[in-house]
């Protein structure tokens, strides 16, 4: 089924999982473990009131996929302590009161290299962009040529083999995209639509492996990989991001 609104926008919005992130951001630093990040995220989306979807998903066993360096999504928290120049994406989805709310965000550790800070930058250049193009009346396709565009324009990847998504009471949704495309291209944009926009961005090469834990993506290149999402739904206003932080 197509994702559609439902409601209220508020109820949308507090199954949004931005003041994990919020409680998180400070907390990265050399030295932490993923699997202690994972602690404090679960603790944060229960004491919302909300539950860690992702925990049991289709056997996903963690709260939040903890994606360092070179993993572009669904790594698994870990004992290893994250180290200076480190980057880390930390996705996680809420449900409250049977909605979900699906975000992630790419965080450096400590001190990293010029270009870990501009794959970062560029990355959630991307999603800001994409968003953007979300309005009413524009097609998917606007939103995803204006993030590759981008990406690509400061030599950067857009991985394809994972995908954006509707979003709801179901966590995937019709419809399903890659952050590749042409304007004027693809669904049509409605009122109502409620979906994910999270370009997964690369150094280098877009291709990706899967380590045997059938799980953790990595870029084939084993370069830098960084990832920002927001669920945003669609209004007659233009987009509005459900988990704003
Ligand atoms: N948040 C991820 C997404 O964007 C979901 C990860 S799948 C899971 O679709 F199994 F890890 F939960
Ligand atoms: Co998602």
């Amino acid at each position: 089924m197509l994702a559609v609104l439902v409601g209220c926008c508020g109820v949308h919005y507090y199954a949004g999982n931005s003041e994990c992130h919020r409680t998180i951001a400070p907390l990265i630093k050399p030295g932490i473990t993923t699997n202690e990040i994972e602690r404090i995220f679960e603790d944060s989306i229960l004491k919302h009131g909300a539950k860690p979807y992702q925990k049991g998903y289709k056997g996903y066993p963690y709260a939040t996929c903890a994606s360092v360096n070179d993993v572009i999504a669904h790594g698994f928290p870990s004992n290893k302590p994250l180290e200076e120049g480190d980057i880390v994406t930390i996705d996680t989805v809420a449900e409250l009161d049977g909605w979900l709310g699906d975000s992630a965000w790419s965080y450096a550790v400590g001190q990293i290299s010029p270009t870990a800070e501009k794959l970062m930058r560029v990355t959630k250049e991307c999603l800001d962009l994409g968003i953007k193009q979300a309005q009413p009346g524009n097609r998917l396709g606007d939103v995803t040529s204006a993030i590759q565009r981008h990406a690509e324009s400061h030599g950067f990847g857009v991985v394809r083999d994972l995908l954006a998504h509707g979003i709801g009471r179901d966590l995937h949704e019709e419809p399903t995209y890659m952050h590749v495309g042409n304007p004027g291209k693809g669904l049509r944009i409605k009122e109502g639509m409620v979906f994910t926009i999270e370009p997964m961005i690369t150094e280098g090469t877009y291709f990706m492996t899967l380590d045997s834990d059938g799980w953790t993506a990595r870029t084939m290149d084993n370069k830098l990989a960084a990832q920002y999402e927001h669920t945003i739904a669609i209004t007659a206003e233009g987009p509005q991001i459900l988990t704003a932080q």
